[in-house]
């Protein structure tokens, strides 16, 4: 057999060339169709890694808010018990479970498009549904007393956004709070590499229908809702790397595992660049950190829904 096969490559050598040619087009066009599907599932969570990240990530970004879960004033309301809590794309479920946790007597609701929540091990007051929130949320207007959404900045598109925190607020109770929470994507005294890499992050997620920039924009949606009132925001600082401490170090390990897990499945392609050109150009960022305090910024905004709502306004104006 293996003689025979020899003597024919011998026979047609150039037909064997053209079909090794043939097989590397196809397994090209392959890994052609897997990146532009990695580009098209780029919202939503990857692996056990992806979900991993964004646990630690839940824990780091409360601890740097003074390890508050939350800033809306909603203490007496979580006390009162007779409460109902949503949050939307809320990945793994890190904050609700804790939250679920201490106020056993409130009802907590998670919604998410992948169902990477815990289905089994989770509080009895804590349910999760998987649904997209842009087909709308599976639930009657204004059911719940606190509804947050957090880090959804690279899962919507720019022509969404509105939309999406209008159903957050049909679903929120009159009296009731909104809070969002987003990080800024750009960032402050980078070094030339890392500057260089975040200018085609924010190249690449434009290109995806993705607006790198909403966070500054959230307080104009909420103004243009005129339910929302009370509208308040705050930030806080992100440091990168070992010169902003152990908080630092830990957002550096979640931006290798970003780099590493996660933007390596489009980003070379997007810059043109090799897989290890692109690890070379991530290795310099790295480097960098240790001599420019690079930092970046969380933003939590909230609101307050009018008790007199949209439709009594109208009513009041037809009357
Ligand atoms: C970056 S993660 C944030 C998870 C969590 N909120 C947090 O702060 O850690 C974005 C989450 O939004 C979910 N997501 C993306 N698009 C969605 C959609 N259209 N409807 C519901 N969830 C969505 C993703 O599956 C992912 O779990």
């Amino acid at each position: 057999m293996g003689n025979n096969h020899s003597s024919t490559r011998a026979r047609h050598g150039n037909g064997t060339m053209k079909l090794r040619n043939k097989k590397s087009k196809q397994q090209l066009m392959e890994r052609e169709e897997i990146k532009e599907s990695a580009k098209s599932r780029f919202h939503l969570p990857k692996n056990d890694q992806d979900i991993d990240r964004m646990q630690l990530q839940h824990f780091l970004f409360k601890h740097i808010w003074e390890d508050k879960n939350y800033s809306s004033p909603i203490e007496q309301v979580l006390k009162s018990g007779d409460c109902r809590v949503l949050d939307a794309g809320c990945g793994p479920g890190a904050w609700l479970l804790e939250m679920s946790t201490q106020h056993p007597s409130t009802k907590f609701y998670g919604i998410d498009i992948a169902a990477v929540f815990p289905s089994e091990i989770k509080p009895t007051n804590l349910n999760f549904y998987q649904c997209d929130i842009n087909g709308g949320l599976p639930f009657e207007d204004n059911y719940f007393d606190f509804v947050r959404m957090s880090l959804m900045i690279t899962s919507l598109k720019a022509d969404q956004w509105v939309n999406v925190i209008r159903e957050l607020v049909r679903v929120l109770k009159p009296g009731g709070h909104l809070e969002l929470i987003e990080k800024e994507l750009l960032v402050n005294n980078a070094g030339p590499h890392f500057a260089f890499m975040v200018k085609n992050i924010m190249s690449f997620i434009q290109s995806t229908g993705i607006n790198g920039y909403i966070t500054q924009q959230i307080p104009f949606i909420f103004s243009s809702i005129p339910s929302l009132i009370n509208i308040r925001s705050e930030a806080r600082i992100i440091p990168i790397g070992p010169l902003g401490g152990q908080s630092g170090l830990i957002y550096g390990e979640l931006l290798e595992m970003y780099f590493k897990n996660k933007l390596i499945d489009v980003l070379p392609r997007f810059m043109n660049i090799t897989e290890k050109e692109y690890l070379n150009l991530w290795e310099r960022c790295q480097l960098e950190f240790n001599i420019h305090a690079t930092t970046t910024k969380l933003f939590r905004f909230w609101a307050q829904k009018d008790v007199i709502d949209d439709d009594d306004d109208n009513n009041n104006n037809d009357n």
